[in-house]
């Protein structure tokens, strides 16, 4: 019965994070002459908390995994379960009004129950989350967050314990917060899928639909029904104009002390650091996060310095364990778009820009997608539909967003590189320059091979831009990746960049 096997330990990125663990997995043998209720696209915790619930209601569901669950972001996320969210309740009301903002906390609070009533083997830990704040500045907005969270109904307190070496001028607490391990929990559900009847076919890039009669195909998959639980849904299409790409890094590191924080721990800087223990392979270790910055705008390595400067200002580090970046996206008008997909046929459906909090609205959105593949009413599905119309307020972000792509469409083609030559390319780095006036995104590996790559984005044209940590060609419109072969490892994009043979000596 046993067709396929999987090792969950890879994912879109160089860098290891400590969730990567091997994993071995058998799969039952798909079928492919039915015609199944649902296709899901994507194994992370969107795509299996939503291939779950509809297995477990009746149906019969196929997932398919571009490569193995878990590979994209939920594999590099730091696993924060929290009743607060990037998006502030005050934001959203403003943006929303009181009822939508209500709605939206209690979106984030079943996200949470489903998590808690899921996991099984998966560290799932309750401890506190705190937010403090260091200037007046600061101070205001935290007095902000705590009157739009009490206004909304979610329980949050001022305190002045804190358990962290900054020094701070307030403090807002919130009980039981949760932390896990991601992949552990993505094999609970998908223990439970599987289990309930589902399949999963792994290494199977869906790269859209053809839709006759009802029935859409995808080589030689058909369902009644498809879901792209794939943050941005493959190829040009409206969100991305609505979402823009986002990296976060995070490093865990060995104190001297052997001391560390059992709580989920958040400054309030711009961009933000977090710090939060989690036991991995016996080993405590403090995981310390933030500085997120716009995909492909910033040099990673430089954010990873940063990091690394701040934890060794507050903290004795003996070791560094890990070090690894992800990436989300986030909405142009604060809430995630979930449901079914503008200028698409009827009966497919997304979920994206759910910010910093994957995991909540990760799991709420598996709830309110399987609802309405079963043609159940979900009480989120109007706050959150990918059609609604803009509040005015996101208007100009929306205009900002936009300009930017332009900007990069444009200027990163005529952008002086101040590394013309191959020759100067160090093993182990990649650049984008010119050859024969050619752009070319060149790659040396270690052995001292260059990779070359045409370096316009196979989605919409833009230049891709180097991301050393990760070793991968970043693209800084709407968030494509490749690897160093030019391999498509986050979408929109569908395409490999193509190789090209070029001269080294030029
Ligand atoms: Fe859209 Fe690259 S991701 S142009």
């Amino acid at each position: 019965m046993a067709t396929e096997t999987q090792l969950i330990n890879t994912r879109d990125g160089a860098s290891q994070s400590p969730w990567q663990q091997p994993v071995l997995k058998a799969f039952p043998a798909t079928k492919n002459d039915l015609v199944y209720d649902a296709l899901v696209v994507g194994g992370g915790i969107t795509g299996l908390t939503t291939a779950l619930l509809l297995q477990e209601a009746g149906k019969q569901v196929i997932l398919a995994e571009a490569h193995s669950p878990g590979f994209g972001t939920t594999g590099g996320t730091s696993a924060h379960i929290n009743t607060f969210a990037d998006t502030t309740y005050r934001e959203a009301e403003s943006a929303f009004g009181e009822d939508g903002a209500k709605l939206f906390a209690e979106a984030i609070a079943e996200g949470f129950a489903l998590i808690s009533s899921r996991q099984k083997d998966c560290d799932f830990e309750s401890k506190p989350g705190y937010l403090y704040a260091e200037t007046d500045n600061e101070v205001k907005q935290l007095d902000e967050i705590y009157r739009g969270a009490v206004k909304v109904g979610v329980p949050v307190a001022y305190t002045d314990q804190v358990p962290t070496p900054v020094p701070f001028k307030k403090a807002l607490v919130w009980d039981r917060q949760a932390q896990f391990h991601p992949l552990k929990y993505l094999q609970d559900l998908q223990t439970a899928f599987l289990a309930a009847g589902g399949r999963v076919k792994i290494n199977t890039l869906i790269t859209g639909v053809e839709t006759k009669d009802g029935i859409h195909v995808s080589g030689d998959i058909q369902a009644k029904a498809v879901v792209y639980a794939t943050h941005m849904p493959p190829n040009i299409n409206l969100f991305n104009f609505e979402c823009a790409p986002y990296r976060s890094y995070v490093m865990a590191v060995k104190l001297k002390s052997g001391k560390y924080p059992e709580a989920l721990i958040y400054d309030s800087q711009e961009p933000y650091h977090y710090v939060r223990s989690h036991v991995i392979n016996g080993e405590e270790l403090l995981l310390v996060g933030g500085l997120d910055h716009k995909t492909g705008h910033e040099d990673p390595d430089k954010a990873f310095a940063n990091l690394d400067q701040y934890v060794r200002k507050y903290y004795s580090v003996s070791s560094v364990k890990y070090r690894w970046s992800s990436q989300y996206y986030v909405p142009v008008d604060g809430l995630p778009y979930i449901g079914q997909m503008p200028m698409a046929a009827e009966g497919i459906y997304c979920a994206t820009g759910y910010n910093g909090n994957g995991m909540m609205l990760g799991s709420v959105a598996g709830k309110i997608l399987s609802d309405m593949v079963r043609n159940q009413p979900n009480k989120y599905e109007k706050l959150f539909s990918p059609a609604r119309i803009k509040p005015l307020d996101s208007f100009s972000e929306f205009v900002k967003e936009n300009a930017d792509v332009a900007y990069h469409f444009v200027a990163d083609r005529v952008k002086v590189h101040e590394t013309d030559s191959l020759k100067r390319l160090q093993p182990g780095t990649g650049k984008v320059v010119e050859v024969d006036g050619q752009k070319v995104a060149a790659y040396r590996d270690e052995a001292g091979n260059i990779h070359a790559l045409n370096p316009v984005c196979t989605h919409a044209g833009c230049i891709v831009s180097w991301n050393g940590e990760e070793k991968s060609w970043d693209c800084p419109c709407h968030g494509a990746r490749y690897d160093i072969r030019g391999k498509v490892l986050t979408g929109p994009a569908t395409k490999d960049l193509l190789t090209l043979n070029i001269n080294e000596n030029k």
